[in-house]
């Protein structure tokens, strides 16, 4: 009746912004992401009997904010006649961020609660039971990299290389600590109503998968960081023109911006990307990461580095 589970965040290098269906939280596009390795979520499922009612801890503290998006999505996995659980979550990463703590959380929960309940849901449906909660932990339910397709009414996740196949390098520029100003489903939906560049994003979408998918395929880094650039400040500018504007960015997101422009034209293996959030992840290849980390580290109002490599899709890792 307990389960343990640990996923890792997933950073988009094809970006989704914008949901199709909100109350089913369908994503309007497909996105390609990286999951990450050092960062985690350990979520641990106990259901009892006794309980009164479902309780969740997070890194020790009780959290009623987050308690009925995770029993809606224990409802989702076992059922809305299952035992009330109590659920406990270790993450060793700023929350709620920008940082896809969400992500890990969510991908962690349905594995450990799918074990704890006793259902056996394959990783694909578990990854659907996950996008219902938040629509990137679908994604790190896989490893390595990582394609969700928006297939109508429903997602399809796929793996579509593994962390070692690639073994590309991930460096995170923390700017701030605080949770994020507009939460992304209220973000999505903002932009989805008022922003002038939403429709032509969605028809975009297509072509920047191809090209991130046949850049994955031939692991062509420039190709993959271009691509990967273009689809961040697409999604950025769609964000700044809705209506009231979404601006995640402080003024050290940009600085670490064009800190990583001048690395690559200095001829360094890099390139960024930004989420709904003021944090800067820099992604290169294996080797480069002193350098992202030295000059990352030098720009003024960086508060913390993180250095992660690529790593494996949500699995169980206690079960008693
Ligand atoms: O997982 P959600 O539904 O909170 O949305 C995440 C959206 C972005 O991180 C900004 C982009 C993405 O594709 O991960």
């Amino acid at each position: 009746m307990r389960a343990t589970a640990r996923a890792q965040p997933n950073i988009a290098l094809v970006k989704y912004w914008g949901k199709s269906d909100v109350s089913r939280n369908l994503p309007a596009v497909g996105s390609i992401s990286i999951t990450l390795d050092e960062l985690y979520t350990s979520m641990s499922v106990e259901f009892d009997g006794a309980l009164p009612g479902d309780v969740l801890t997070v890194n020790g503290e009780d959290d009623e904010a987050m308690l009925a998006r995770a029993g809606r999505c224990l409802d989702a996995v076992c059922g809305e006649n299952r035992q009330r659980a109590r659920i406990d979550s270790q993450c060793n990463f700023p929350i709620a961020a920008g940082l896809a703590s969400s992500a890990s959380a969510f991908a962690a929960l349905v594995v450990a609660a799918d074990s704890a309940g006793g259902r056996e849901h394959t990783i694909a449906e578990l990854a659907s039971l996950a996008g219902g909660a938040s629509g990137s932990a679908a994604r790190s339910l896989y490893g390595g990299y990582v394609e969700l397709e928006n297939a109508g009414d429903d997602i399809v996740v796929t793996s579509l290389c593994s962390a070692t196949d690639w073994p590309l390098k991930v460096v995170v520029a923390v700017t701030e600590t605080g949770p994020k100003r507009v939460g992304s489903t209220e973000g999505m939906e903002i932009s989805r109503k008022t922003s002038p560049f939403y429709g032509r994003w969605i028809e975009q979408q297509d072509a920047d998968l191809a090209a991130a998918r046949d850049a994955i395929a031939a692991r062509d880094f420039a190709k993959l960081g271009e691509v990967a650039e273009h689809s961040c400040l697409k999604m950025h500018s769609i964000m700044w023109g809705s209506r009231p504007p979404l601006i995640y960015w402080n003024s050290v997101t940009l600085e670490c911006m064009h800190a990583i422009r001048e690395l690559r034209s200095r001829g360094v293996e890099v390139f960024f990307t930004i989420d709904a959030g003021p944090q800067l992840k820099a992604i290169c290849t294996p080797g480069s990461e002193s350098s992202v980390t030295d000059a990352l580290s030098a720009t003024t109002g960086v508060r913390d580095i993180m250095i992660s490599g690529l790593g494996d899709g949500a699995r169980l890792v206690g079960d008693d």
